[in-house]
């Protein structure tokens, strides 16, 4: 198979009314990337000579969703079919293998997309097909004795004996580029939903003598299709169940696998261990040696190598995080700079803010970066010493080796290697406590 004569129509006009939702099935998200961009993904490995993307009124994110591919309009939903039709003019005078996919079914393998390429050869059509436990839904494949195929009835056409098929339609069709607008043509809409059904192809074709070959794959997980909410949920379990094994392979250990979540561009490096329950948002790069301990959430934050984050740490956009930097339990770091080997260990917010190496953040403190209207930025030194409970407000800045005595609330600059508090100072009154008891006990 050439390379050059290919070319691949992915539909996706379709309103998708089954997922009650105002969003374009194909938009909806999978690890945080639409649907329609995983059958990108796939398409674009096979090395087509052109992608068509077949949209339909009124989706403009679609459109530029799918950028720089082309796209069709399909002026009126009426089926499948109709949205093959609405590629032709993109299609002429081509004259290769076409192949057809469902902007719905986001799993399908580039190796299985070769397999039935190659399943068609020289035939006029190949369908890729599979035997489900549960056909319900999907269109049957209606063989001869021999096992040809004869036909594709779609499910609510289907009589009780076309029912109880479990050989489906996935919906991927490789198809005769020369033959195509021909065949396609020729589709009715005589049929329970009165549309324009693709999966006519077969039987036009077959009444013209030509050959369509079934290419049966196994794994059904990969051509789940997605028409419910439901569907997309089982959707994303497959598909995380992927990119954990991908992680494993880069060389990150999951301790508990199915607890974490991954986004499509997520990286992680060799030697980290991820506890149970971590949840990465997009934009997240790790770097080798790193422990992330149990329920942390990442977005947007590089993490150079060989720190610990966690447990219950939420690093959020914009955060680049040191190498041999620790953070611990409920820390919350925002568009922030954390130096290598600085430590911010337990309950602290950190935002806006650029910290130099190996200072220490202690419990209870916060950069107070947000004066209801505008956000201001915190300069924290090298070897600084921030103590517990102190207000850092921001625009501040604190010299290389300062020392903040606990407590403080800091509104100026401190100098480098200074130290700075701000306190009421203590009373100790010598006995008031169980004096102080004693007159309570007595009123009862
Ligand atoms: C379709 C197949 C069915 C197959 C199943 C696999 C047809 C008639 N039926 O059914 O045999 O078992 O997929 O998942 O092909 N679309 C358009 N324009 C339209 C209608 C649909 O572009 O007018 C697009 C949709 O956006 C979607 C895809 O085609 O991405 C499939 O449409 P859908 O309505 O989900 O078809 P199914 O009922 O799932
Ligand atoms: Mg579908």
């Amino acid at each position: 198979m050439s390379k050059k004569h290919l070319a691949i129509v992915i539909l996706a006009a379709g309103k998708g009314t089954r997922m009650k939702s105002e969003t374009p099935k194909v938009m909806h998200e999978l690890a945080g990337l639409p649907m329609i961009n995983w059958v990108l993904k796939t398409a674009a490995q096979l090395k087509p000579q052109k992608i068509v993307v077949v949209t339909g009124p009124d989706m403009p994110e679609l459109v530029e969703a799918v950028k720089p591919y082309k796209t069709a309009l399909q002026p009126k939903r009426n089926g499948t079919g109709g949205a093959v039709k609405a590629a032709l003019p993109l299609l002429k005078g081509f004259r290769g293998d076409v192949l057809i996919l469902l902007g719905d079914t986001p799993l399908v393998t580039v190796e299985t997309l070769q397999g039935l390429i190659a399943a068609k050869g020289k035939a006029g059509i190949s369908v890729l097909g599979c035997t489900l436990k549960n056909p319900e839904g999907y269109g049957r494949l209606v063989t001869d004795k021999s096992g040809a195929l004869k036909k594709i009835v779609e499910d609510k056409d289907a009589s009780a004996k076309e029912k109880a098929i479990n050989l489906v339609n996935t919906g991927a069709f490789c198809v005769d580029g020369a033959k195509l607008a021909e065949w396609v043509g020729a589709i009715g809409n005589k049929n329970a939903q009165k549309e324009y059904y693709l999966t006519d192809l077969p039987e036009i074709a077959a009444r013209k003598k030509v050959k369509t070959h079934i290419h049966v794959i196994c794994d059904e997980t990969e051509v789940m299709g997605c028409n419910t909410l439901s569907d997309l949920a089982a959707l994303e379990k497959t598909l995380q169940g992927r990119l954990r094994d991908e992680a494993m392979k880069q060389g990150a250990r999951l301790i508990d696998p199915a607890t974490v979540y991954f986004h499509h561009d997520t990286k992680i490096g060799r030697g980290v261990t991820v506890e149970p329950n971590v949840y990465f948002g997009p934009g997240v790069e790790i770097a080798d040696d790193v422990t992330i301990k149990a329920f942390c959430h990442f977005e947007g934050v590089k993490i150079a190598s060989g720190g610990s984050i966690g447990p219950f740490a939420r690093l959020r956009p914009g955060t680049q995080i040191g190498k041999d930097v620790r953070i611990g339990n409920f820390v919350e770091v925002k568009k922030s700079r954390i130096g290598k080997g600085s430590k911010i260990n337990h309950l602290a917010y950190v935002g806006d803010t650029d910290m130099g190496e190996d200072t220490n953040f202690s419990a209870g403190a916060i950069t107070v970066n947000y004066d209801g209207y505008d956000k201001h930025q915190t300069v924290i030194g090298k070897g600084v010493m921030v103590g517990s409970n102190v207000n850092l407000v921001a625009p501040v800045t604190v010299g290389d080796g300062a020392f903040i005595a606990a407590g403080s609330t800091i509104t100026d600059d401190v100098p480098a290697d200074a130290l700075s508090i701000e306190r009421t100072e203590a009373k100790t009154r010598k006995g008031w406590a169980a004096s102080y008891r004693k007159r309570k006990r007595s009123r009862k």
